[in-house]
């Protein structure tokens, strides 16, 4: 890990820039742990309830509150801009606002930046002490969506390609008349999105994103991707294999590979959050005799601009 450049103490904060190597539980009361970020502790239920709106909810490829924050902890000082170039439901945005930096997100999905907007005034209501913007278009062409002032200014991107709706998604448990089990708010809205193009396509929209997104960083800012392997009609997909080739294709340097816990570690035991479709998935695979795990992980990607 580089040296972290700014904490503060607070709820699910975590913790100092310094912490000693030999106390594990200082360690995993810190959140810290060489490249294993601690950042499942809490149910992302909790982790939204009061800060986001309930209709946030829907989107089907929400990032953990707590990988931002720490992300944005670690990488970043006050006053600086975090950019989200595929902004969701505004994640980044909200979590950067409420650590004093300014938040500017990019989502290529009306929905979405419809809810991104609701996002950032509820939180502009609530008094946070940092800004938030979101741009509606295609990340693809970044630059051009960005106001000049900010070319050459971002500390920090943080973002996650769309890939795989199979572990995403609710459930809409049968009544007496829905019949079976159904899977709900699993799908992007547009077939243009990202999410629906072949592996290589996506692997080419993704370099031209973050070939934007190093022309707007400032020399040293940093990129944060989480990303996870999925599996398509049986077969591995690298998804962090691919962030790692359209970081360096689009000329970052390779920093680290760091995994962000989704699961909770209590007493030294893992607290599983699974989804009830990741559950389905594994069992039924297991059933067919291939033997898959829980994925209770996120990896990260840091890159840097030269
Ligand atoms: C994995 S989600 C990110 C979710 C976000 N981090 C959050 O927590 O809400 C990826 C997002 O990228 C958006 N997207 C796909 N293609 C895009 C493009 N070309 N430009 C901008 N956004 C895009 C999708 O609509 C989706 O909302």
């Amino acid at each position: 890990m580089p040296n972290p450049t700014s904490h503060t103490a607070g709820p699910h904060d975590f913790g100092s820039p310094h912490p000693d190597p030999s106390d594990l539980a200082a360690l995993l009361a810190d959140g810290y742990l060489g490249s294993v970020w601690l950042t499942g502790q809490a149910p992302s239920r909790d982790l939204r309830r009061g800060r986001y709106t309930p209709e946030s909810m829907k989107h089907p490829g929400k990032m953990l509150p707590t990988i931002p924050r720490y992300a944005i902890r670690t990488y970043t000082n006050p006053g600086d801009v975090v950019l989200d170039p595929m902004a969701g439901i505004g994640t980044t945005i909200i979590e950067a606002m409420r650590l004093g930096r300014h938040g500017i997100g990019v989502e290529y999905e009306a929905e979405w930046v419809a809810k991104a907007a609701d996002n950032i005034r509820h939180t502009v209501q609530a008094g946070v002490p940092g800004r938030g913007e979101i741009y509606h278009g295609d990340s693809t062409a970044l630059p051009s969506l960005l106001p000049a002032s900010l070319h050459g200014q971002v500390a920090l991107v943080i973002t996650s390609p769309p890939y795989g709706s199979s572990t995403h998604g609710h459930v809409r448990t049968p009544g007496p008349r829905r019949g079976k089990v159904r899977k709900i708010n699993h799908k992007y809205g547009s077939v243009s999105n990202l999410a629906y193009r072949s592996h290589g396509e996506l692997a080419d929209g993704f370099t031209e994103i973050l070939a934007g997104c190093r022309a707007v960083l400032r020399p040293g800012g940093h990129v944060v991707v989480t990303a996870r392997p999925y599996r398509r009609h049986g077969e591995l997909i690298d998804i962090p294999g691919m962030v790692v080739a359209a970081g360096v294709n689009a000329g970052l340097e390779l920093v680290e590979e760091c995994i962000a816990l989704i699961c909770g570690v209590r007493d030294g035991v893992i607290i599983p959050r699974a989804s009830f479709f990741q559950q389905k998935n594994i069992r039924d695979a297991i059933a067919t005799g291939d033997p898959q795990w829980l994925v209770q992980h996120e990896d990260v990607v840091i890159l840097r601009a030269l």
